[in-house]
Order: C-alpha cells, then structure tokens, then sequence
C-alpha cells in the first residue's frame, strides 16, 4: 500500500480540472504537492486549497510547450520542494480534427503538449528516482487511444504514444523500486470539452456517462498502490477497452456502421 503522507508529489496541469481535483486529494491525504501548469492566478486557488491540508505545498509557473526549458523546470522544484517521490503527468490539450482538415502543425502541437513533454519531465526527473530506488511515474492517457479515435486521430496519437513509452519503462524499471503507471480517463467533466481555438466544436457528452474528476483524480491515488500497468478510471471505460481488445474489427465495424447510419 503506497503511503501518501511526506510524500513529495509534482501534478502538471493542476490549474484546473483533473489535475486540479488530484492535486487537492494528494495535498488531502498528506502529500507535499508540487503545482504546475501556466495560469498564475488559477493555480494559485489550488494551492491555497491544498495548502490547508499540506502547508509546504508549493506551484510552479511554466508552459510545458517550452521543452528546453523541462530540465531547469524539474531542478527548480526538487530544490524548492525536495526530491520528487511521484511525478504525474497530467497537463494535456484536445485536438479535435478529422484527417481531412488536419495539418502537420495541428499534429506537432498535440504531440508537443502530450507526448514530448511529458517524456521530457520523466527523462528530467528518473536518474534522481533511480539513486534513490524509489519513485513514480503516473502518464495520464485517455480512452481516445483505447476506443474510437473519430475526429480526435492527433490527440489519440499522442496519448498512445504516451502509454508506450510507459509500458516500456514499466517493464525496463521492474525492480529498481520505480514504477510507471497510466491511468485512462473517459469522458471528464473540465475545461477539456469546451471550445478552443484549433479545434472542431467539442462532442456533446452524456452526464450519464461523464465522470466527475475527482473520480479519476481516485483512480490516479489508487494507482500507486497497484502493481499492475494500467488503471481504468472507471469500470466502464475498463469493460469498452476489454471489448475493443477482444476483437477490434468487429468493434471498429460496429462503429462504422453506427456512424455511417447517423449520416445518412
Ligand atoms: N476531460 C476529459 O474528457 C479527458 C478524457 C480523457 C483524458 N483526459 C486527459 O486528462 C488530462 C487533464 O485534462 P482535464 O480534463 O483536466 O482538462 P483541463 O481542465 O483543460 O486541464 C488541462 C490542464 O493542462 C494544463 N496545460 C495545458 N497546456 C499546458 C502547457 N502548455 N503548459 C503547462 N500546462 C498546460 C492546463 O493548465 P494551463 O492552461 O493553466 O496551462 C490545465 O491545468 C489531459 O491530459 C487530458 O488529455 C481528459
């Protein structure tokens, strides 16, 4: 059972939504919370909520799309905060585009955002983990890369890059004491489903079927105290990825089918 208290944890994308939900259930539960992401003032509210549970949490200001700037982000909080026990890698950006419309820069921003800089804060922080023979790495992926990657093919890309890289390092890391993990939300409730620029209009959601995120911020805490590689946020997007698995033509044919007849 993974101890959360003393533990120093850095959350990127604490600013709002899951980030934001896990931050304060860390900062909860004892953890020392390292905030990251580029709203001052939004993480500034977080903090001073997780704050009243764990006094020397502290936020970092900066845009993880500056990836030469990752390595001094990363010394800047193991010296202010401590060397860091549980990095979560959480910042993330939709990229809602069909092939058709989809240029190569759509493409880069996505991968630049939810693949390169996570790679780059794992790569910053693991050599300390590894002295120590202690640490986790929890990636932040998404059922986009599980299901049906309809107008989201870039995002889903990224994210599946992502959960790649940590299999790999799962099973590179056995027995060094340090774990990677990703954790696979389905549709959230957050900022994430709203409009943006660079992106087709977000999918109408399903309350019934959207989790809140301080279930998936659960699912993260939870996940540091398995030993298996993945963690579904929630049985059901556990159940629609075993579907998708067991047989993906009949799966993606069914949706095809589905989708070709809302169009006619
Ligand atoms: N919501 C969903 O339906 C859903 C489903 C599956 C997976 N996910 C994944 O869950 C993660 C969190 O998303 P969310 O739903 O909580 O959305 P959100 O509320 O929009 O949060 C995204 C976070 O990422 C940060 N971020 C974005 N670009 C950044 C940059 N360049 N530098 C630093 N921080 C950056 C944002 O902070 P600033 O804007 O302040 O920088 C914000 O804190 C993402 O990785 C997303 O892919 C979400």
């Amino acid at each position: 059972m993974w101890e959360p208290r003393g533990q120093r944890v850095v959350i990127t994308g604490a600013s709002s939504g899951i980030g934001a939900a896990t931050a304060l259930e860390f900062a909860r539960l004892g953890a020392i919370v390292g905030l990251v992401a580029r709203r001052e003032a939004e993480l500034g509210e977080v903090l001073a909520a997780c704050r009243q549970h764990s006094p020397e949490s502290a936020k970092f200001v900066a845009d993880l799309a500056d990836l030469d700037g990752i390595p001094a982000l990363a010394e800047r909080i193991s010296t202010e905060l401590g060397p860091i026990d549980v990095l979560v890698n959480n910042a993330g950006v939709p990229k809602r585009r069909t092939a058709a419309t989809l240029t190569l820069a759509d493409a880069a921003e996505v991968m630049r955002i939810n693949y390169f800089s996570p790679v780059a804060l794992t790569i910053a922080v693991l050599p300390s983990m590894r002295e120590r023979g202690a640490g986790h790495v929890v990636n932040i992926s998404s059922m986009g890369a599980h299901m049906v990657a309809f107008g989201v093919g870039a995002y889903s890309a990224s994210k599946a890059a992502l959960e790649m890289f940590t299999e790999s390092m799962y099973v590179e890391l056995a027995g060094s004491g340090v774990h990677a993990h990703v954790v696979v939300p389905g549709t959230t409730s957050s900022e994430f489903s709203t409009p943006k620029d660079g992106n087709d209009p977000p999918f109408p959601s399903d309350p019934a079927t959207t989790a809140s995120p301080e279930t998936v911020a659960a699912a993260i805490v939870a996940s540091l105290s398995d030993e298996r590689f993945v963690t579904y946020a929630t049985e059901r997007d556990a159940a629609t990825a075993a579907a998708k698995n067991a047989d993906p033509n009949a799966f993606l044919d069914s949706m095809r089918q589905r989708l070709s007849g809302m169009r006619r």
